[in-house]
């Protein structure tokens, strides 16, 4: 089964065959089935469906529990993200590569010890890299331009960035920063799942140009949502083979 988990602006995928509620001990997913070329995909609005759930209080231990539930071992997910590297503008797509977490308060793991022995998860490769190389196939056929592949700097927001931040950030190797791929890439590792995000570049971030154009995010996003929804369904409908990557043996046990 293969997933899609929409950020920022991004809700739906097509008009939904079935909505799914997956029940878990983190707690209660909401899901879209929705059949495209006779498969079925899930799909998740990762703010709940009307954006009312902010970054630091998402589920996501529920999410990606429910995810592998349903027998999902592919995940495409999209994330809206400021850019603090000139090379990418706003309206820009990158695939994110790496990341360096700056969050605070989430539970980042499904290992949490007692009567379970401790287990480590290996961040070689964070996202999977077939699933990138994949999409970089697919996009440059479909004609949907990428700008590179960029490191995500996660922090635990709700609040955007000082200026003395973002340049700290630049300074450590920091393409784009947003505020939720950690834990969500971690928890799919743990999980055995193939995991890739594309980030959609939607404002320059604090002090990088004269403002942050907030205003711009949504248009933005539109511009882009649907092409590449068709590239992750397009590289879905090829078909993926957990056999290409390390990511359903990433459990370092010592
Ligand atoms: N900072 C943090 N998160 C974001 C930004 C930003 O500038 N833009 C979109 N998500």
């Amino acid at each position: 089964m293969k997933a899609i988990i929409g950020g920022t602006g991004v809700y739906n995928a097509s008009s939904s065959n079935e909505i799914k509620k997956v029940s878990t001990k983190y707690g209660d997913v909401e899901l879209d089935i929705v059949n495209i070329h006779g498969e079925d995909i899930v799909f998740l609005a990762r703010h709940g469906k009307g954006h009312s759930v902010p970054p630091h209080l998402i589920n996501y231990r529920a999410n990606m529990m429910a995810l592998k539930k349903l027998g999902v071992n592919y995940i495409y997910a999209t994330a809206a993200v400021g850019s603090s590297n000139e090379k990418y503008a706003p309206g820009d797509i990158v695939v994110i590569k790496d990341f360096l977490d700056f969050t605070k308060s989430r539970p980042v793991t499904f290992y949490e010890g007692g009567d379970e022995p401790v287990k480590h998860v290996d961040m070689s490769d964070p996202y999977c890299k077939n699933m990138r190389e994949k999409f970089y196939e697919k996009a440059k056929i479909m004609g949907l331009s990428i700008k590179g592949d960029a490191v995500y700097v996660c922090t635990e927001g709700p609040r955007f960035e000082t200026a003395k931040e973002i340049q700290m950030f630049r300074n450590l190797g920091g393409d784009v920063v947003g505020m939720t791929t950690v834990p969500e890439v971690i928890l799919a590792k743990e999980l055995g799942m193939c995991y890739s995000t594309i980030g959609i570049i939607t404002n320059w971030c604090t002090g990088i140009k004269d403002d942050i154009s907030i205003h711009d995010i949504q248009a933005s996003i539109n511009k882009n949502k649907e092409k590449m929804t068709n590239v992750f369904i397009e590289v879905f409908k090829e078909g993926l083979d957990q056999e290409n990557c390390n990511c359903k043996n990433s459990i370092i046990e010592l």
